[in-house]
């Protein structure tokens, strides 16, 4: 496969972007968009067969603002079909897990680790994952942040990226706590003052962005289309950072204790390791967390971008 050709995936990597990697939200150029892999063609055929516990369908609703969103289901319809409805609805559909679900995208996500690892000393990864997220335009991805590493390729269409410091106001200890023991990472608060501070980046297909950790970031889609691949990551530090957050999210919650350090290494850290290990799957956190799930509509297939109402469907 093309992948295996010895051209670099990133087209543009230079010493001044390995200086910047990880400390500044960077813009680099890449090739995957000219992959067949990434084609419409290829990514309808993957949707065809792509298994129901591993993708999520939301549609965003009238107006704007997370409360009107639902989640459904395609219906069965050809992958073709669907990434035509969500061209012309407000839809977004993520393929999650897709290197575990594809060994073609596996091996896509190898050489791109491979050529980092040659490019930054010391990269290395615990663990990795990806999705690829096709989305409506105008499309919007609310103001969060994410807990481990991340990268946002984009394949398909224009999208706006809205970077905003990884330090208070915008992100602060509590909010890393809350993200790791809650999972509600899009309940950050934001202000639209916010954007003043923020590094605004455009991408286009055979771009990619990657940013400082735990960067707050959001996203709005032009008015196209959008096909981007989400590629997330550990390594230890990142693993010991979210088992920090969780203990000390435990701690201030569940046992009522400020916690007094976020250190990642010693007594403190390991003794946090085995309580965020004893409890991270208790009945308390799952109750908490609380996430329900309801498919309540599938994608019309007579009139594409409409959605059909579960029960009205039964
Ligand atoms: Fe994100």
């Amino acid at each position: 496969m093309d992948v295996k050709n010895s051209d670099p995936i990133f087209t543009d990597w230079s010493d001044q972007h390995t200086a910047l990697w990880g400390h500044q939200p960077l813009r680099l150029q890449h090739r995957l968009h000219t992959m067949p892999l990434f084609s419409r063609e290829s990514l309808a055929q993957l949707i065809d067969t792509y298994p129901r516990d591993q993708y999520s369908l939301i549609h965003m609703g009238g107006r704007g603002g997370r409360r009107f969103w639902r989640e459904g289901d395609t219906g069965g319809l050809p992958g073709e079909a669907v990434i035509d409805a969500i061209s012309k609805g407000r839809m977004w559909l993520n393929l999650r897990n897709v290197l575990k679900v594809d060994k073609r995208f596996a091996d896509v996500a190898d050489a791109v680790f491979e050529e980092m690892a040659q490019r930054l000393p010391g990269f290395s990864t615990r663990h990795r994952s990806a999705g690829i997220l096709i989305s409506s335009p105008g499309a919007q991805v609310y103001y969060h942040a994410d807990l481990p590493g991340q990268h946002l390729w984009q394949l398909i269409g224009r999208k706006r990226v809205y970077v905003y410091p990884n330090s208070p106001p915008f992100l602060t200890e509590r909010q890393l706590e809350d993200i790791a023991l809650f999972e509600i990472e899009v309940d950050l608060p934001y202000e639209p003052w916010y954007d003043e501070h923020a590094r605004v980046l455009d991408l286009e297909p055979g771009q990619m962005l990657s940013w400082p950790l735990n960067a707050p970031h959001r996203v709005e889609n032009l008015d196209c289309l959008n096909v981007s691949m989400t590629v997330s990551f550990t390594n230890e530090e990142i693993h010991r950072l979210q088992n920090l957050n969780l203990a000390n999210g435990l701690l201030r919650h569940r046992l009522g204790i400020a916690p007094k350090s976020r250190s990642i290494s010693g007594p403190s850290y390991w003794s946090k390791a085995v309580l965020q290990k004893a409890l991270r799957n208790s009945r308390w956190v799952k109750r908490e967390r609380n996430a329900r799930r309801v498919v309540d509509f599938r994608l019309d297939g007579a009139n594409p971008g409409e959605i059909i109402d579960a029960q009205a469907a039964a």
